[in-house]
């Protein structure tokens, strides 16, 4: 966590942005801009009391609410979810340890109860958790109430042994497995308001992380998502995936063995609704011959549009945005 940093539209560093001196802690890289509004929804945790606190903040930058979250715990809360009506806290079993050596002070932790916590996003500030069985999530994919009143929640759920491979391979230290099929697959949780009880299950068996969906649907119900997927053992063999959760189905479009690709980006099409009509965008390193392309899929079939050959290898950065020239200030 840090304070934001702003770069101008040449990516020119200007320096960090405290929000007109409005943003007093760090915060988590991971916002949530509600489509509807335009207001920004994100965290600041800590190992240390107060261990949450969630902010809001307006679209010309200004801090508009700030919540210290009673009752959270000192686990890793690098995500979080909103619905339309609700904020959703991840307070799950990767809590701190001073013992943990791998870089990141986080450690898997039996003894911490599983819980995902509810808000609404008017009225006090007062969560109702939920217990969950024990399960890490770095990214969640979406999440949006239902028909039925319920709290659709998804994203790549890790079970222990999943975090415990993974998280060598995310911080770069020796040792991490490639077990095919452990964990870090698609999940998804149904919390009920109205009854207090929440179900939860695996919706696919393929590896994955990195979830994005079209960004118009944050909070709101999404028919599509998309993930980079590790097919076979894990950790060299690399694809992007698309979901159709209405069908329960998935298309996967191979990279290759050492084809690194960063976040599959949504960028919609000019005049498209659907939330597949438009492309992937995605950096793919080739780990063999050092080089980075910009990979650019169509979002409805996953066929390569464009493969634009970049100038030099582009370091892994995981995470990708795209900002269209028109929502930039003039
Ligand atoms: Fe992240």
């Amino acid at each position: 966590m840090n304070l934001p940093w702003q770069v101008t539209p040449e990516l020119d560093t200007v320096g960090v942005f405290d929000f007109h001196g409005e943003l007093k802690t760090p915060m988590t890289a991971h916002t949530k801009e509600d489509p509807i509004t335009g207001e920004l929804h994100f965290l600041s945790y800590s190992p240390f009391p107060p261990h949450l606190i969630y902010y809001t903040a307006s679209p010309d930058g200004h801090i508009t609410r700030s919540e210290i979250i009673e009752g959270a715990g000192p686990a890793l809360m690098h995500d979080f979810a909103i619905t339309a009506d609700h904020v959703i806290f991840f307070d799950l079993p990767v809590t701190f340890n001073p013992a943990e050596q791998s870089g990141i002070p986080y450690r898997w932790n039996d003894d911490y109860p599983p819980r995902i916590g509810v808000m609404p996003r008017t009225g006090p500030a007062v969560v109702r958790w939920f217990d969950v069985e024990p399960s890490a999530l770095l990214h969640s994919t979406n999440a949006y109430v239902d028909e039925l009143g319920r709290i659709i929640l998804d994203g790549p759920r890790y079970d222990r042994t999943s975090w415990e491979s993974t998280w060598k391979w995310w911080v770069g230290a020796p040792g991490y497995s490639t077990v095919p099929g452990t964990g870090m697959t698609a999940y998804r949780w149904i919390l009920d308001p109205a009854t207090g009880k929440v179900s939860e299950q695996m919706t696919d068996d393929l590896v994955t992380e990195f979830p994005t969906i079209d960004n118009r649907l944050v909070g709101l119900p999404n028919q599509h998502s998309y993930a980079l997927a590790f097919p076979g053992s894990g950790r060299s063999d690399w694809a992007v995936v698309k979901y159709d959760h209405t069908t329960g189905t998935r298309k996967v479009a191979e990279l290759g063995r050492d084809r690194l690709p960063g976040e599959a980006y949504f960028v919609p099409a000019e005049g498209g609704t659907a939330d597949d009509h438009g492309y992937l965008m995605s950096v793919v390193s080739d780990l063999g011959s050092n080089s980075s392309e910009l990979l650019i899929l169509d979002a409805s079939n996953l066929d390569t549009v464009a493969a634009v050959e970049l100038p030099r290898r582009v370091p892994a950065g995981i995470h990708g945005s795209w900002i269209p020239d028109t929502d930039l200030p003039a």
